[in-house]
């Protein structure tokens, strides 16, 4: 397997050629936030909260692959703030509402914002309309709270052999269709890897909201990527 060294903020790294830098950066102990990345879904490069500077130039670190000698910039007040910037539009951009949300205490783009000390948006709320899908007996939609990160349009599709998600429109348009008239039209199943991986309260399954007591939480007592940044087997 050939290998590839390069840094990250003046940290050497060595990774496997043909890896993209936010899994090398993981393997390194090394956390890059991210929203569209997941796990083994293929990367998508849409929402740039993963954005680094690779040799002065900036780049999503879920689709940039390692390059021998590459100089990655991740934790510099600029890309901070470049971060913090995006998820800060993201909740003024739909409508959510972590007091009331079930996915509170594991919602991705929550963790993120604590992580980044957004305390209130510094942005003007847009205050869209939005629907509901409510007609699937187990799982239910909440547009308001979709960020269009595409992790259920792509498990659909590569873990679950489905395509019950898909984008349409673009833009301010854009936003997520499924393949009926309606949620229980398709055949989204409660167990789909797609339900699974919603980062926020979008996508969710119904009858198990608040099932965790505040404090036990998945990010209640530690803020989201702390468990790469403190593995023992970096
Ligand atoms: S429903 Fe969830 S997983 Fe799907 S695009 Fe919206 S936020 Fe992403
Ligand atoms: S996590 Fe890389 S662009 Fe979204």
């Amino acid at each position: 397997m050939s290998r590839v060294t390069f840094t990250i903020d003046g940290k050497t790294v060595k990774a496997i050629r043909g890896q993209t830098i936010l899994k090398a950066a993981e393997a390194a102990g090394i956390f890059i936030p991210r929203l569209c990345a997941y796990r083994d879904l293929t990367p998508h490069g849409s929402c740039r909260v993963c954005s680094v500077r690779v040799n002065g130039r900036i780049q999503a670190a879920c689709v940039q692959t390692v390059a021998e000698g590459a100089v990655v910039e991740s934790e510099t007040p600029e890309l901070q703030e470049f971060r913090r910037n995006l998820v800060d539009m993201l909740f003024v951009e739909g409508n959510h509402f972590c007091m009331f949300c079930e996915k509170s205490g594991f919602c991705e783009l929550q963790a993120l914002a604590y992580r980044f000390g957004i305390a209130a948006p510094r942005y003007r709320y847009l205050n869209p309309k939005r629907d509901i899908d409510l007609s699937h007996p187990d799982v239910y939609i909440d547009h308001n709270r979709c960020i269009l990160c595409g992790r259920c349009v792509r498990a659909s599709q590569d873990m679950d052999r489905k395509n019950v998600f898909q984008f349409v429109g673009r833009g301010s348009r854009k936003r997520l269709q499924v393949n009926g008239d309606s949620l229980s039209e398709t055949d989204l199943k409660a167990t789909d890897e797609a339900v699974s991986v919603c980062p926020v309260g979008a996508l969710m399954r119904k009858r198990v909201g608040y099932e965790v007591p505040v404090g036990q939480r998945r990010y209640d007592g530690q803020p989201i990527g702390e468990d790469i940044e403190t593995r023992e087997d970096k």
